[in-house]
């Protein structure tokens, strides 16, 4: 439709059907013949709503959309948006987003997003609530899981990967509309808290949490979802400030804002607001579109431009983003466009699909430790993979809710498949919990309680048994999957003690042992790592994730996986994470002696597991950097090369890593900020170089004034596998 068209619906759109378009109701709403009474009544709306509601939310297949579209069509000239939380795969459930991003591989990711995007607008979606970019600090906050890790330059470069992959050219049928989530600075929550507050300098809120936000919206994406989190003590979805004077007036955002769920009411609880009238103006006049599934816009936007308190230009401007954002898709011309049955059967977990998750997954894991090179093993041998995980069908992660269980490879399966059936023998061994109670009611949805076929005793004999028999011990441990994702914070982020225990039991009796992780966040597992000789941080690898460890375990594939969130050596470290600044008295640099400096008394400041960090199979060695110059000028580029040498005869995969230090500064900057990386093939023996460019922009920052400025002076680069392991060079900058 052109814009005068657009323009002309909008006039002659009743109040009702224009505060439809800014109403997101959960499917539940729309499946019946009969409006559904009991959605309806429960959040308080009248039947007009769901007639000329805007969207639907998590309602997904070509003929369930197909029909609640027909049925909407006879109600409302305007056609319904089909959003979903599809955050790492719709059928074919890809690793969730804290591994992909370990992979640091961007034309990877990218391609996995396109692969999503494909499977679920065949199934009718329009719009997925992803990517979570939230930078993320705190191993206790369950959310982890969805993001690319505490790194504002990553994770801004993950953001645009993925926008790109979902949007592609915004086709019908093959596109999906990313909106970016959760703006803004939600993984700061206190205390890794789920919905707890958000509160810092704006300062640092700019210079560390808003750039992947930013990053996504200069990728395209065309929608905004607000988080549940307060900045400078107002809630987002109330927030003036950053909905409209940064993401729209600033970064000029001209797509649709959605709110996180429920979070307009919310800010009844919050305490901003007295009542949903109170709630649905100041989300309105802060600049929200979409109401996600509460009554506030659908009863009270009306009351408002009736009473002169809100404008109906205001809402105008809303229904018009919301509009223009449908006619982008073509859904005027053919609200049912992209639905093609034929289509979703060829194209939902079809092998080729499979394939990509195959090697994102393989892409994604990270070999924290290889003692005696324990790893790869050998194909003649006998293993015993036991643990929770040896046959589990759990390794989506808590956010693949439109996958289908039954699809997932496990790793008995995989392995057997990989070392043969008579060489793998399995038992579940023990518990996965202590205590199932705690992750609360998901009203059958998910399996929540006990997974043992045995009694505890007959499982512990069985292990030892097996341990006994087998020339290796693969123990296949980690938290639940329920224990990470939203609603997921732990004060204790670590294997569950009921797991770690058995593990010590069984160890007596191992030849060798590797410790297979699955987990959603940083872990505290140091007791692991040093008892055990080989751990591969698996994190939840998706639907085909285990064919992957089978193919890391068994030497075919070399892992490459680096992280990209630190792992704490203990709890109380927290937030620990790499880009920290140098305080006045860094430990090991500053003259002050002893105690008094910037340390714990019973602790080491270092994380366990930096970010950055990941082992291989080969080894290799990085030589002294060499710069062209060690000055650079204004808009000019300096280069560093280095060489990289493989010393073993097996192949692989380094990532490089291009971390910059501003040595002064009218304001504190990080001891390192990775600018840049890359990731690179070495073949046997094979030494290669790399050569990064320096440029003027990796030296930017916030100042005091909020401006984002660079300043001449002194700089430390460092180029290595690790944000430790580096080689370091120094330059000057001059305007
Ligand atoms: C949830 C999450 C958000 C998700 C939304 C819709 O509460 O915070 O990430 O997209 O609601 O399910």
């Amino acid at each position: 439709m052109e814009k005068k068209q657009l323009e002309n619906l909008l006039e002659h759109m009743s109040m009702r059907e224009k505060i439809g378009q800014l109403i997101l109701l959960s499917g539940d709403f729309f499946g019946t013949d009969e409006i559904a009474t009991g959605p309806k009544e429960k959040l308080g709306i009248e039947e007009w709503v769901v007639d000329y509601a805007g969207s639907a939310m998590n309602v997904l297949g070509t003929e369930k959309v197909r029909n609640i579209q027909e049925k909407h069509m006879k109600k409302s000239k305007i056609p319904l948006l089909f959003m979903g939380d599809i955050v790492y795969g719709y059928k074919t459930i890809f690793p969730i987003p804290l591994a992909l991003a370990s992979s640091w591989n961007m034309a990877l990711i990218k391609e996995c997003a396109e692969v999503v995007a494909k499977e679920a607008s065949a199934a009718g979606a329009h719009v997925t609530f992803a990517p979570m970019v939230d930078v993320v600090r705190d191993a206790r906050w369950g959310r982890c899981m969805e993001s690319p890790g505490e790194d504002p330059y990553y994770n801004s470069q993950f953001a645009a990967a993925m926008v790109n992959g979902f949007q592609g050219e915004l086709k019908a049928g093959e596109s999906l509309v990313s909106c970016v989530k959760h703006f803004a600075g939600y993984g700061a929550v206190e205390a890794g808290r789920e919905y707890n507050t958000v509160d810092m300098s704006r300062w640092r809120l700019m210079q560390e949490y808003l750039p992947p936000y930013k990053a996504a919206v200069d990728a395209g994406c065309r929608m905004v979802m607000t988080s549940f989190n307060t900045i400078e003590g107002v809630p987002v979805t109330a927030n003036r400030w950053l909905l409209d004077d940064i993401l729209r007036k600033t970064w000029n955002f001209d797509g649709v804002i959605v709110t996180d769920y429920a979070a307009v009411q919310e800010l009844i609880a919050h305490g901003v607001a007295s009542n949903d009238r109170e709630a649905a103006y100041l989300s309105m006049n802060a600049g929200v579109d979409i109401d996600m599934k509460t009554p506030c816009y659908a009863n009270q936007l009306q009351p408002l431009c009736e009473g002169g308190i809100l404008s109906i230009e205001k809402i105008d401007k809303a229904v018009m983003r919301v509009l223009t954002l449908k006619n982008e898709l073509g859904l005027f011309e053919d609200p049912y466009q992209g639905l093609d049955i034929d289509r979703e059967k060829r194209y939902l977990h079809c092998d080729k699909h499979r394939e990509k998750a195959k090697e994102a997954a393989a892409a994604s894991m990270v070999l924290l430790k290889n003692s005696n090179n324990t790893l790869p093993l050998q194909k003649k041998i006998k293993i015993a993979l036991i643990g929770p995980y040896s046959d589990s069908k759990e390794l989506n992660g808590m956010w693949a809710v439109h996958c289908d269980r039954e699809n997932v490879v496990t790793l008995k399966e995989a392995f057997q498949r990989k070392f043969g059936a008579s060489q793998v023998r399995t038992c579940r061994g023990c518990e996965l919990m202590d205590d199932y109670e705690s992750l609360g009611d998901f009203g059958g949805f998910f399996h929540i309680g006990s997974i043992l076929k045995h009694s505890k005793e007959e499982e512990l004999a069985k292990s030892i048994e097996l341990a006994k028999w087998a020339d290796v011990v693969v123990f296949a441990v980690g938290e639940h999957m329920l224990q990470s994702g939203e609603s997921g914070s732990r004060t204790k982020p670590e294997i569950p003690r009921v797991q770690s225990a058995w593990m010590d039991e069984v160890l007596p009796y191992a030849k060798k042992s590797v410790t297979l992780l699955f987990n959603g966040r940083p872990l505290v597992v140091g007791d692991i790592v040093e008892k055990t000789d080989a751990v591969l941080e698996c994190y939840f690898p998706g639907s085909d994730g285990a064919d992957s460890i089978s193919e890391l375990v068994s030497g075919e594939k070399n892992p490459s996986g680096r992280l990209t969130m630190s792992f704490p050596r203990e709890v109380g470290q927290i937030p620990v994470y790499y880009n920290h600044f140098s305080t006045g008295r860094p430990q090991g640099i500053s003259e002050h002696t002893g105690r008094y400096v910037s340390r714990y008394l019973d602790c080491p400041n270092e994380p366990y597991f930096p970010f950055g960090y990941g082992l291989s199979y080969h080894e290799s060695v990085y030589s002294e950097i060499t710069l062209s110059s060690d000055r650079l000028m204004g808009e000019g580029s300096i280069y560093a090369k280095l060489t990289i040498e493989n010393l073993t005869e097996t192949e692989g995969e380094e990532v490089v890593q291009l971390y910059i230090h501003d040595l002064f500064a009218s304001v504190v900057r990080p001891v390192k900020e990775l600018k840049d990386f890359q990731k690179i093939k070495l073949g046997a023996h094979e030494k290669k170089e790399v050569v990064f460019e320096i440029r003027r922009e990796m030296l930017q920052f916030v100042d005091q004034n909020y401006h984002m400025v660079v300043e001449p002076g002194e700089f430390e680069l460092f180029i290595g596998k690790n944000s430790i392991a580096c080689k370091k060079a120094k330059f000057f900058y001059q305007e």
